[in-house]
């Protein structure tokens, strides 16, 4: 299905919910551009993700009729490549080439949006993805829009000449319109969805739209009607968003506080995490060497994690935590760029897949030991045995099977349908007339 947070994505400044402040600044701006009196180049949009900064931008070159140059800083390795994109769109294409302003009437600007801008100055080093920046800004003929997550990272060191540079436009997580934004997506949608389940929505986002759009389309997945309880679903994803966000945070650490803190922060068992971490290392870390260290040190952890478990001694978590959480983190020998989308542990999933497969398993172990006094867990080594002595001999199977009460499905486990229905049915018609059963139970078996 289309995801929700793009097939509503704001074209036009007036359908950006919340922010009113900021857009207006963000229009000012373009109406000087317009007239050909700018008095920055450029502005930066800071703000926390899914508030609408992206979503701004090019609905603003919609709304004055530019063309937009999109420049995505996790693409993109160094500065160098920003300089040469931006540089040539910022300068050599204005269209009269003489470095005149364009203004709208000649022809309208081109908008270059350099977005996630926090990642190229994160992966280039502060010097180089700076530097690139704030050379472009100075030289260019268009308007810029530089977007962020946090806009005091980017004006420090090497980026404080921007902070005159530029304008800067900060966006607010949106609170109080975010309801609304909701309500009017299920109308779209038709589909009819519970207040409780709305506001539960809104007040776990925390600001964050794109969120909340992502937790609206969750629970509507293939529904015309939401109920309330719809909010305890909500729980569990809400459960699982911390954990993948904390996963990230740590294998994007670069030092071994800063992991450590952060897996306590996601507040879940050592012997859980571990599984995120191990299905999610090789989406994170591309250099092969990197990836081998990192997983000596998961290795490590869960030799302790073995011992935790064996001796029941807790506080050898202790150590399975630095390796596993500090040691993973400082494995890298740099930091990767962007975001991988990350997976849920297979392991957990087919876990979850077979539930139901494992239970009648277990159940019919259960039922087998019974009869010969031993435990489930021993009987279950009895299964491959009892698997061809049950399928040489029908009569003996039908037997056990009206001992020890095994239902169908159970059966099926170890034998194959139709013999297993055959067998059922003997069994509950008993031995055939007048035939003495040849063995009284299993041990007495020739
Ligand atoms: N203020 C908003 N009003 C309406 N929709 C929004 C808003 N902010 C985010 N969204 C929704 O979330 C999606 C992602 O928004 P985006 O502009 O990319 O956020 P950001 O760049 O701040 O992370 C949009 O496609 C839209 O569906
Ligand atoms: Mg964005």
């Amino acid at each position: 299905m289309e995801n929700w947070t793009e097939k509503y994505r704001p074209t036009s400044l007036d359908e950006i919910a919340g922010n009113r402040k900021a857009l207006q600044q963000l229009r000012q701006w373009a109406e000087q551009w317009d007239r050909g009196t700018p008095d920055r180049r450029a502005v930066i949009l800071s703000g926390t993700p899914g508030v609408g900064k992206t979503s701004a931008a090019h609905a603003l070159a919609r709304d004055f009729g530019w063309e937009v140059i999109e420049l995505n800083a996790s693409d993109t390795r160094s500065g160098d490549i920003i300089r040469r994109i931006a540089l040539s769109g910022a300068v050599n294409e204005t269209f009269t080439g003489s470095g005149e302003y364009v203004s709208s009437r000649t022809g309208g600007h081109k908008l270059i949006v350099l977005d996630e801008a926090d990642n190229l100055y994160e992966t280039s080093g502060d010097r180089g993805g700076k530097r690139a920046i704030v050379d472009t800004i100075s030289a260019t003929r268009q308007p810029i829009v530089l977007i962020v997550n946090d806009y005091y990272e980017l004006v420090k060191g090497g980026g404080a000449p921007l902070r005159t540079l530029c304008r800067h436009i900060q966006f607010w997580e949106v609170r109080s319109e975010l309801r609304s934004v909701l309500q009017q997506i299920c109308e779209s949608e038709g589909v009819r969805v519970h207040q409780d389940v709305i506001r539960h929505i809104a007040s776990q986002a925390e600001g964050d739209v794109r969120g909340a759009i992502n937790d609206l389309q969750t629970v509507c997945q293939g529904r015309r009607e939401v109920g309330p309880e719809a909010v305890q679903s909500l729980g569990y994803r809400n459960r699982e968003k911390k954990i993948f966000d904390g996963i990230r945070e740590i294998l994007k650490a670069r030092d071994m506080q800063t992991a450590n803190k952060v897996a306590r922060a996601i507040d879940e068992p050592p012997d859980f995490l571990i599984l995120w971490l191990d299905e999610n290392l090789p989406v994170e870390y591309q250099k092969p060497a990197d990836l081998a260290r990192a997983y000596r040190f998961l290795a490590a952890a869960d030799v302790f994690l073995g011992r935790t478990r064996r001796r029941q001694h807790y506080g050898l978590w202790r150590y399975a935590c630095d390796l596993m959480f500090g040691g993973v983190a400082v494995a890298k020998t740099r930091a990767y760029a962007g975001s991988p989308r990350y997976h849920f542990p297979s392991y957990l999933r087919k876990m979850s897949d077979s539930k139901s497969a494992r239970a009648t398993r277990r159940n019919l172990a259960a039922k087998i030991g019974r009869h010969l006094h031993m435990s489930g867990m021993k009987a279950t080594d009895l299964l491959p045995p009892l698997q061809r002595l049950m399928s040489a001999d029908s009569a003996l199977a039908a037997r056990l099977v009206a001992q020890t009460g095994i239902a169908e499905d159970e059966l099926a486990v170890i034998l194959d349908k139709p013999r297993a229905q055959k067998i059922m049915a003997l069994a509950q018609n008993g031995p055939a007339h007048g035939q003495q059963p040849a063995q009284q139970s299993l041990f007495d078996y020739r």
